[in-house]
C-alpha cells in the first residue's frame, strides 16, 4: 500500500513538472542535456535529409543545435562549399557543438549566440532552415517563424521537428496555423504525430 503510494505521488510529480514545462516554455538547460544527445528515434538524421533535402553549396541555418545531433551530417550534405549556422540562446550548446565540429575537422559551422525571435542575419540569407524539439521551447514562437521567414531566400524552405514525449511538443495544427501567419506555405509532413518533421516554405515572390 504504502509502495503504490509512493508510486502514485512520483507519477503525478512527473506529470506535474511535464505540465509546468508546458505552460513555461523555456530553453533545455546545458545541464540536462542528456535528453538530447540520446538517440532520436522517428526523427532520424536519415529522414531531416529526405524532408530538407540540401544540395552542395546550399547555407543552411540551423536554430537551436543543442549539441549538434544533426548539425555535422547536415555540414557534410552541403558539402562542396557549403556550410550550417547554428544559432543559440545558450553558449554552452554551441561551444559543445563547435567542440564535436573541430574533432571531425568540419570547417563549415559557423556559431552565433543569440535568441530565435531576433536573428542577427540580413533578409534572404539562407537556401533552408531546420529546428528540432525547438519552437515550443519559445515563448513567442510567431516571432520566431516571422524571423525564419524573413531570412530566408525567396523559394527557401524550413523543417520543424517534433517528437512526442517532450514537455514542449508542438503538434502539426497549431504549427501549420502559426507557420500560415508568418507568411509560410505547408507542403508536407513526414511521421505520424508522434514524431515528424514538417516541411514549409517562403513563397518563392512576395507576390506568389
Ligand atoms: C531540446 S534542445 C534540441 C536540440 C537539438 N535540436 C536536438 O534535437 O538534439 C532545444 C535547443 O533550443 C535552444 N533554444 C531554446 N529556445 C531558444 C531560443 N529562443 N533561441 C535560440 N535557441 C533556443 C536551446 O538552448 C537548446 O539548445
Amino acid at each position: 500500500m504504502r509502495m503504490r503510494n509512493l508510486l502514485i505521488a512520483a507519477g503525478l510529480a512527473v506529470a506535474g513538472a511535464a505540465l509546468w514545462w508546458r505552460r513555461n516554455p523555456s530553453a533545455c538547460p546545458y545541464g540536462q542535456r542528456f535528453w538530447v544527445e540520446a538517440p532520436h528515434p522517428i526523427i532520424t538524421r536519415d529522414r531531416l535529409r529526405e524532408v530538407l533535402d540540401p544540395a552542395p553549396g546550399e547555407r543552411v541555418l540551423e536554430v537551436g543545435p543543442g549539441t549538434g545531433y544533426y548539425t555535422l551530417d547536415v555540414a557534410a550534405w552541403v558539402q562542396p562549399e557549403g556550410s550550417v549556422d547554428i544559432l543559440d540562446l545558450q553558449q554552452e550548446m554551441l561551444d559543445h557543438t563547435m567542440r564535436r565540429a573541430e574533432e571531425r575537422g568540419v570547417a563549415s559551422v559557423t556559431p552565433t549566440r543569440a535568441d530565435a525571435t531576433t536573428m542577427p542575419y540580413g533578409d534572404g540569407t539562407f537556401d533552408a532552415a531546420y529546428l528540432v524539439a525547438v519552437l515550443g521551447e519559445i515563448p513567442d514562437q510567431d516571432a520566431a517563424l516571422r524571423e525564419l521567414a524573413r531570412v530566408l531566400k525567396p523559394g527557401g524552405r524550413v523543417v520543424v521537428g517534433e517528437i512526442m514525449g517532450d514537455p514542449h511538443y508542438v503538434g502539426l495544427k497549431r504549427m501549420r496555423l502559426r507557420a500560415a501567419g508568418a507568411g509560410l506555405s505547408f507542403e508536407r509532413r513526414s511521421g505520424s504525430p508522434l514524431g515528424f518533421f514538417a516541411r514549409f516554405s517562403k513563397p518563392a515572390s512576395p507576390t506568389a
